[in-house]
């Protein structure tokens, strides 16, 4: 379980995130959904270890790891431009992070990685020569075989349309339920969150406005700020989400 505990950070005097307190679930999909600005980059980038909090606590799985140095926490991220490597070929950057680190997966794994992110037809090609949702893939790919205690996502649809965005969905899902991974994701748009997660943090100007389901968002929204920006929003799309919420909804 991961716990984050009163966390506040602030720029230049001004306060960039306030007293964020929430538990996350080993497994659970968690959306932070917020508008630009709201400091979901900063969140993540906290949790991750790569930016430091001025005041709070994280635990992850009982132990303190507010003091632990990023490449001590075993957690990792996809950002969203994917940072690939050009001049490396698929598979070349799918196992760049294990050439130190000899035997943290069997080639049995890595095979399963590749083959359950569709990768096969794809290993010796360059990264030019990919599709957007193909360097995702990888992007993702690269990211499990270094087998994560936490992963993080930062917007990864947001470069993604249509058909491809909705299989990358699945397979997010699907990778956090087969491999009990517990997954966090930055998104700003609410339909994706509300499809893609078991549970949402909505942040307003670094504060939390809500933290709950789908279903609890919907259905019990706790204040104006997720009624007015969340559900507006959801009514101009309704159409694509009606089918899981109800009809009165559509
Ligand atoms: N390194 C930094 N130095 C100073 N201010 C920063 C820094 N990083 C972020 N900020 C400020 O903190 C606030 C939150 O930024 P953050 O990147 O977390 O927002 P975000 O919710 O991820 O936005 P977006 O949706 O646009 O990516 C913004 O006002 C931003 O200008
Ligand atoms: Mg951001």
């Amino acid at each position: 379980m991961l716990k984050l505990e009163q966390i506040s950070k602030q720029y230049d005097n001004k306060v960039v995130l306030d007293n964020i307190s929430l538990e996350i679930n080993k497994g659970e999909i968690v959306s932070l959904l917020g508008q630009s600005g709201s400091g979901k980059t900063t969140l993540l980038n906290i949790i991750l270890g790569l930016t430091k909090m001025d005041k709070g606590r994280i635990i992850f799985d009982n132990e303190n790891l507010t003091n632990v140095k990023m490449k001590d926490r075993g957690f990792n991220i996809v950002f969203q431009d994917y940072a690939l490597f050009p001049h490396l070929n698929a598979y070349d950057n799918i196992v760049y992070g294990l050439k130190n680190k000899r035997g943290l997966v069997t080639e049995e794994e890595l095979k399963e990685y590749i083959n359950f992110l569709e990768l096969k037809p794809h290993l010796n090609k360059k990264i030019s020569e990919l599709s957007g949702g193909q360097k995702q893939r990888v992007a993702l790919a690269r990211t499990l075989v270094m087998k994560p205690k936490l992963l993080l996502l930062d917007e990864p649809l947001s470069a993604l349309d249509g058909v491809i965005k909705e299989s990358i969905k699945e397979r997010i899902k699907s990778i956090a339920k087969e491999f009990q991974l517990t997954t966090i994701i930055v998104t700003h748009d609410p339909e994706e969150a509300l499809t893609l997660s078991d549970k949402i943090l909505i942040i307003n100007q670094g504060s939390i406005s809500q933290f709950g389901t789908p279903h609890e968002i919907i259905h019990q929204p706790k204040n104006e700020f997720v009624k007015g920006f969340i559900l507006k929003q959801l009514q101009i799309k309704r159409q694509n989400i009606f089918h899981l919420f109800g009809e009165q909804y559509a």
